[in-house]
């Protein structure tokens, strides 16, 4: 099969119905539903459970494992992102619609990797090793203590925490933002799987 055959399947999946793909709609639900799962678990460790008691670690284990599931996830979703062309913006869009659209969607795209660093930072920093359901995962950096006079594990672990509240509110705004626009006349809902045009 050549290459150009490939390319041309996926340009005739482009637009379809001025939706998303499928493959696009299924990731970003699966991943939306993640990020819920991991605001919950992060607020759990933190805000219910007695420290080093078996539902804190229980927790921290789901919230890890879960976590390595959504960076596969977000790696498969760049990858589409690149290859399969979004439809472009309802034609009611303002300049200033689609301006804050693409730096939204950039920003849902940003913050969750940045996070997911931070988030495997820290864990590969405390020599405590990142696992999937119990499975070693690669150690992308060195038990480490400080650097630069910079406490690694309290600088990883406050970002990470500022980050995932700020992405939270990020997501709010999508959500508001994607509930006005089907208010005003423009859904956009249905390109992402949700009603009829
Ligand atoms: C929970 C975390 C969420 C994240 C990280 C997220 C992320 C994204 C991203 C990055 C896009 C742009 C896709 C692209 O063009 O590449 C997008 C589109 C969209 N999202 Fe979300 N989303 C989330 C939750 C939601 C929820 C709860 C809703 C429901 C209201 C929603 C509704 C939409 C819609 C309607 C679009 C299509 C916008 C368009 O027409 O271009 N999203 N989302
Ligand atoms: C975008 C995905 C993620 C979100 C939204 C998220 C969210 C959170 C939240 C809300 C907390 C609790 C912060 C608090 O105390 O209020 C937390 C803690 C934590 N997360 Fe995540 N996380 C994500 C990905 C990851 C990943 C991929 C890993 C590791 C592979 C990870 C490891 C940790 C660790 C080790 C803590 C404890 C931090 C501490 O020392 O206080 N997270 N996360």
């Amino acid at each position: 099969m050549t290459r150009g055959f490939v390319m041309s399947e996926i340009n005739q999946n482009r637009n379809l119905n001025n939706q998303y793909s499928l493959l696009v709609k299924v990731i970003h639900w699966l991943m939306a539903f993640g990020f819920v799962l991991m605001w919950s678990s992060g607020y759990l460790m933190h805000g219910f459970f007695a420290e080093d008691s078996a539902g804190e670690e229980f927790i921290f284990a789901m919230h890890i494992s879960t976590g390595v599931l959504l960076v596969m996830l977000l790696i498969a979703r760049i990858i589409a992102r690149v290859l399969i062309r979004p439809p472009a913006l309802p034609a009611g869009f303002t300049a200033l619609d689609k301006r804050m659209a693409h730096a939204g969607h950039l920003a849902l795209y940003i913050l969750p990797a940045v996070i997911m660093t931070l988030g495997w930072a820290e864990t590969d920093f405390g020599g405590h090793g990142v696992t999937l359901f119990g499975i070693p995962m690669p150690k992308l950096f060195p038990t480490m203590d400080t650097w630069m006079g910079i406490k690694l594990e309290d600088f990883t672990s406050e970002n990470h925490e500022i980050l995932a509240w700020t992405f939270l509110a990020v997501v709010v705004l999508h959500v508001a933002a994607a509930v006005k626009h089907r208010m005003v006349g423009h859904d956009v809902l249905y390109r992402m799987g949700i009603g009829k045009k």
